[in-house]
């Protein structure tokens, strides 16, 4: 290779898009003096481009989502510069499970584990990807069966969980097309989940709850030593709040969303606090649920609790959310892997939790330049 290869190599630039079922998140990157330094990052609403208001889920044809995201791109603050990109897959259009199997070879499970899977995934194994990783020993503790067999003395055969993950093709066959018709050069699709860890976590050990709060729902993931452990979805998100605003006080969908994001939950308004307490209470009461049969199941705590998703830059939510979760609760600011200029760190702050899986894949695709 070249020095001038090897130069021009360090110019490239690259992207994270996340589609959203209410927006799309781009965020461009690239690699100075071995720091990962913010280029340009937007988002664009979706809601205007099918029947929706801005803030609302939608669901759209790929090539609508496809002008979406190339009028995003060419948006004259944000004029992304580069076409290799890595794009999330929504957590709702993946089929995840932890499996046990016997602690056999990586080549006999590779045989054995498709087959098992079949029992988990409900739609023909032709017709889905499949990914799988094992979760290492470490990292498990003898379940109660285990122990049972070994008091009354069975043979105990060792055990790993697989982490087992399955995508429709036809999901994959509509980011192909996305990709195709905005002129992208995708090197990988990433569930969102995984993007957004890569995004927030530290090297924290201990077990860790990141809360996705998105338009249509809220996606829960306890992770732990990087491996995701639970992972569930709520089917209330940020949008619920703006229409039971709408409703309560008789107004526009348009004009909740407003109050929602100049006031939202910061007490000055006290109606208003009410009325929002009505959704966070059910998030929250859910999230306590998954939270006690983590505990119970893996008899350990959750360290704390991690707020990401347009739904987390509501004011005042870290502490109602810290008060109802009973552990330290905080939004998580995926830019500060980045470097960027001091002017805009508040900016960045505020609008981080948004950006979270965009983040997390323009950070895997620059690994993966390297
Ligand atoms: N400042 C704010 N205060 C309160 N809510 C906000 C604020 N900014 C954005 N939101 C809400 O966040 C939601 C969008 O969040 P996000 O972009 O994470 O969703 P999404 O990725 O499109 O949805 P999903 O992940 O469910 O597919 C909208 O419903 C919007 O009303
Ligand atoms: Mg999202």
């Amino acid at each position: 290779m070249s020095f001038l290869s090897l130069f021009s190599k360090e110019e490239n630039s690259v992207l994270g898009v996340d589609i959203g079922s209410s927006a799309i998140k781009v965020v461009q990157i690239r690699k100075k003096n071995g720091q990962a330094v913010l280029e340009t990052y937007g988002e664009l609403a979706l809601g205007p481009y099918g029947n929706a208001t801005i803030g609302q889920a939608t669901v759209l044809p790929q090539e609508k989502v496809a002008e979406a995201l190339v009028n995003l791109m060419n948006e004259k603050e944000v004029s992304v510069t580069t076409a290799m990109c890595g794009i999330s897959i929504p957590f709702g259009s993946s089929l995840m499970s932890v499996i046990e199997m016997p602690a056999v070879s990586p080549k006999q499970l590779a045989v054995m584990v498709p087959i098992e899977a079949r029992k988990y995934i409900p739609v023909p194994i032709t017709e889905v990807m499949l990914d799988w990783s094992v979760i290492p020993k470490s990292d498990t503790r003898p379940s109660l069966e285990e122990e049972e067999a070994r008091k009354v003395g069975v043979p105990n055969i060792p055990k790993v969980d697989i982490l087992v993950v399955a995508i429709h093709n036809e999901t994959i066959a509509r980011y192909k097309d996305i990709v195709e018709r905005s002129h992208l050069d995708a090197g990988f699709f990433e569930i969102e989940i995984f993007s957004s860890m890569r995004a927030i976590l530290d090297e924290s050990i201990k077990p860790v709850l990141i809360m996705d709060m998105g338009a249509a729902s809220t996606k829960l993931y306890i992770v732990e030593r990087g491996i995701v452990k639970t992972s569930h979805t709520i089917n209330r998100g940020a949008q619920d709040i703006t229409q039971t605003i709408s409703k309560s006080l008789g107004i526009s969908v348009q004009d909740a969303e407003v109050m929602k994001r100049r006031v939202g939950a910061s007490g000055e308004d006290k109606t208003l606090l009410e009325i929002i307490n009505l959704i966070l209470e059910y998030i929250f009461s859910e999230a306590n649920r998954i939270i006690l049969s983590f505990e119970k199941k893996y008899n350990k705590p959750i360290s704390k609790a991690i707020l990401v998703g347009g739904g987390a830059a509501l004011k005042g939510l870290a502490p109602i959310a810290q008060n109802s979760l009973k552990i330290e609760t905080f939004a998580g600011n995926p830019f500060s892997k980045l470097s960027a200029p001091a002017f805009i760190e508040e900016v960045l702050r505020d609008t981080g939790p948004e950006f979270a899986v965009a983040v997390g894949l323009a950070l895997r695709r620059l690994s993966e330049e390297e």
